[in-house]
């Protein structure tokens, strides 16, 4: 299987609360997270699920030599492909499926800032894919959800919870039905957050597949000490990588 790993967003979110503190980062992605940057642990990952055989990379041309020096701590035995991001999370995916082999007929994406993926769930969205064309690996939710009017801050609507899931990835596709998908948006300019949105609007059916509650997105601070914990709990530490077959 061929995973892409969007990894080219500026962390702006991230950023905001450490400047906030007085601190300044490029890429969210390069944050320590127990000793090593948060991108560390989700390639970690995909070296560790057997049905990944090739990964590519979407990172930003700027970010490359901070990469390859991870890469070369980390001496994956995967091939990984370098691929420009865009300027958006929906371009940089859009190259990153421009860049595939020319061999690939399926296709995984993850989130870089999905750092806590298990092996399993790649494993186990890969084997979604021998039997659907589009999925994405999602939850329940546990809250109450509004709708909410942007102008007057005044509830619309409370959706019945159990048909609310929340989205995560990895995503996975079918790639020539995927670039079909990518190639209306840009020609219809639909502006979405990720790729099943693409697959929906595009009139395809996108199932769902189990997620996992630890398969975080590390969006803000708050974020990387959740990571952090759940790693911790996981037994885990840079020097202790039992978890992770590399
Ligand atoms: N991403 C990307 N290219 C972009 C924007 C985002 O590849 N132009 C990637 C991010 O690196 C991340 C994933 O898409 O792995 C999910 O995006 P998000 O969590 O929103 O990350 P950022 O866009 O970096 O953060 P923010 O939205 O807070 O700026
Ligand atoms: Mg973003």
């Amino acid at each position: 299987m061929h995973l892409l790993i969007p990894a080219a967003g500026s962390g702006s979110r991230m950023k905001e609360e450490w400047t906030r503190q007085g601190k300044v980062q490029r890429n969210k992605l390069f944050l320590p997270l127990l000793g090593q940057p948060i991108l560390a642990w989700t390639l970690l990952a995909a070296q560790s699920a057997p049905t990944i055989e090739w990964i590519g990379l979407i990172a930003q041309p700027d970010d490359w030599p901070d990469v390859k020096t991870l890469l070369a701590t980390l001496a994956l035995t995967k091939p990984v492909a370098f691929i420009p991001g865009g300027d958006t999370r929906q371009a940089s995916v859009y190259n990153g499926l421009r860049d595939l082999p020319s061999g690939a007929a399926r296709v995984l994406i993850h989130d870089g800032a999905r750092c806590l993926v298990t092996p399993d769930l790649l494993d186990r969205c890969s084997a979604a894919l021998d039997h659907c064309q589009g999925f994405v690996a999602a939850i329940p939710v546990k809250d109450t959800i509004k709708v909410v009017a942007p102008e007057s801050q005044v509830v619309q609507a409370t959706p019945d919870r159990r048909q609310l899931w929340a989205a995560q990835t990895p995503q996975g596709f079918d790639v020539a039905a995927l670039r079909h998908c990518h190639d209306q948006g840009v020609q219809q300019r639909w502006s979405v957050t990720d790729d099943a949105a693409l697959f929906e609007q595009g009139g395809l059916p996108v199932e769902i597949v189990p997620g996992e509650e630890t398969n975080l997105k590390v969006t803000t601070p708050m974020d990387l000490a959740i990571a952090q914990f759940i790693l911790h709990q996981r037994g885990l530490d840079p020097h202790q990588l039992a978890f992770f077959k590399t």
